[in-house]
């Protein structure tokens, strides 16, 4: 069952103080990894980190990019977003208010990234969120979150069904392509947690002069292969097949 955005944002205003300190487990971490290293951005490009709860990818990506814009629905969250780039002295970062649905963005963006927070919405409203976020003219989304690849197990639940969502890995890829985007690399962190790339190909030929690492960070997403990290099960990429859902690439 999902919540009203004003839910989500009370739900996280309590846990902003603590936030931080309570994200330990290794598949968070894994999937923050892929998707810093997978939004690659240029110098000159924007960023815009939905669901950016205390910044920590926004942050993370601040020094790579022209400017990164954090949107969530948690003032507590953003408050603590703020207080972290003052301290870290960083200035090209703005938080905001800011929904998936209406992320209160006005100019283009280059590049949306998206860490474990669209869960939260139904599977209708993820494909309205894509259609919005696609109208902002990103050539990339990369989008880290909790996703089934397979039937979830019942005895080690990565989500909450009380306030949570998860859809597959076929409905995102769906959603994504239906919103303009083509699926060009799948990462399986879990068997309930993945992170995916997705790039608009009309924007291809600006992104290969625009970004530095261009589409080499698909093909190695984190930059890091051959390395392990401790508890994940990452499985190197997926490529999407004809039909545009997702299958392994051996
Ligand atoms: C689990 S936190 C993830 C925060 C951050 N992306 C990270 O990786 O640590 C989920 C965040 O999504 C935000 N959120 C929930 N529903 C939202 C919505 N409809 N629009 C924007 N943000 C939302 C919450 O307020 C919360 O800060």
């Amino acid at each position: 069952m999902t919540r009203s955005p004003e839910d989500h944002g009370a739900r996280f205003d309590e846990k902003a103080a603590s936030y931080d300190d309570d994200q330990e487990s290794p598949e968070y971490r894994r999937a923050m990894e892929l998707v810093i290293a997978s939004a690659a951005p240029g110098p000159e490009e924007t960023v815009l980190d939905v669901g950016t709860g205390t910044g920590a990818i926004a942050l993370a990506l601040a020094g790579r990019a022209k400017q990164v814009l954090g949107r969530d629905v948690s003032k507590g969250m953003l408050d603590r977003a703020r207080e972290k780039a003052a301290a870290e002295g960083i200035e090209n970062a703005e938080f905001r208010e800011g929904r998936f649905r209406e992320p209160n963005v006005t100019e283009p963006v280059d590049v949306v990234v998206s860490n474990f927070a669209m869960h939260h919405l139904a599977d209708e409203e993820k494909r309205e969120a894509m259609s919005v976020i696609a109208g902002s003219g990103p050539r990339r989304f990369v989008l880290g979150d909790v996703m089934f690849f397979g039937e979830p197990d019942p005895e080690e639940p990565f989500f909450s069904p009380e306030v949570d969502d998860p859809a597959t890995v076929g409905t995102l890829a769906d959603a994504l392509t239906d919103a303009g985007f083509s699926l060009t690399g799948v990462e399986r962190v879990h068997d309930q947690v993945g992170v995916l790339v997705a790039d608009r190909a009309e924007r291809a030929e600006r992104s290969d002069t625009e970004s530095e690492a261009g589409t080499d960070a698909v093909a190695d997403p984190a930059g890091i292969d051959g390395e392990t990290t401790a508890g994940t099960a990452s499985e190197g990429p997926i490529v999407p097949d004809e039909g545009g859902t997702a299958s392994h690439e051996e």
